[in-house]
């Protein structure tokens, strides 16, 4: 059985994964941390990832950037792969990330969805056959408490979008800023925010005549724990490396 340290244990993400490592016969949580000390799991609870004694094959980080250096340190200094959940790193982290990878094996994902990695997969895939002959516009919505806009899901699809063609579009947010028509060298992106949303992204190719939708919904965020949790058992498989949700669907 893969031993998981769950980093951020108390948070949102850590008790659904918490919830569903319970019913999965391949992992098991071995110990966890999170600065908020509240003891409502079956494993020990330490306030840093730094002050974790308990060995385990893979740590799970769903907490904050905040934590990143104790993170890889503990990583690095135990050679724990390391499956790195927590969003909104900045550039000189993710760098960070890579290079660690030449001694453990790390697995990053901002969206650890296998669904909405299929969409961006196909969605490249259209647009590299579409090329200028459609117009691409993305529309996501999430809940009224989300902050950010748009969705870091979406701006990953439109670069996955942006990689597949010989010439990269524009990303446009704001139409009613410009009153001009649209150009074909454009991606549209637009946020609808409102009530529980979960998440929703929907990517169009519009042609002459023809429209093609290309839609993803979450209706819980086990789909993200359960990417972790998919994650966590293939890269105990794997060597020192850098990982990606790609690499796992490639398998
Ligand atoms: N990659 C994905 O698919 C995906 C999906 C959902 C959320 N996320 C990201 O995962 C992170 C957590 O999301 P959440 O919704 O569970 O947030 P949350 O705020 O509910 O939980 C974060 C937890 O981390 C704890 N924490 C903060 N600093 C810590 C530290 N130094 N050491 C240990 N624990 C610490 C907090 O106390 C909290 O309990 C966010 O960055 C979020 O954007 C990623």
């Amino acid at each position: 059985m893969i031993k998981i340290f769950l980093n951020g244990c108390n948070g949102k993400m850590g008790q659904v994964i918490v919830d569903l490592v319970d019913s999965n016969s391949e992992v098991t949580i071995v110990a966890g941390a999170d600065v908020v000390e509240k003891q409502y799991n079956n494993f020990p609870v330490f306030t840093s990832i730094i002050k974790n004694n308990i060995p385990a094959d893979v740590v799970i980080d769903f907490s904050n950037p905040l934590a990143f250096n104790d993170v890889l340190t503990y990583c690095q200094n135990t050679n724990t792969a390391l499956v790195m959940a927590t969003t909104g790193l900045k550039d000189e982290q993710l760098a960070k990330l890579q290079q660690v990878s030449l001694t453990i094996p790390v697995f990053f994902s901002a969206n650890m969805s296998m669904g909405v990695n299929l969409v961006m997969s196909l969605c490249k895939q259209a647009a590299s056959f579409l090329e200028d002959s459609f117009d691409i516009e993305i529309i996501e919505k999430h809940h009224n408490q989300k902050i950010d806009a748009p969705s870091g899901t979406a701006l990953a699809i439109a670069d996955s979008i942006n990689k597949s063609l010989e010439q990269p579009k524009d990303y446009i947010y704001d139409r009613q800023s410009s009153r001009k028509k649209r150009s074909p060298n454009e991606i549209g992106i637009h946020s609808i925010r409102g009530g529980n949303i979960v998440g929703e992204h929907t990517i169009i190719f519009s042609g002459h005549n023809e429209i093609i939708e290309i839609k993803h919904e979450a209706l819980s965020k086990d789909i993200f724990a359960n990417g972790a949790i998919k994650a966590a058992i293939y890269l105990n498989k794997q060597p020192s490396g850098f990982y990606t949700m790609n690499s796992m669907l490639k398998t």
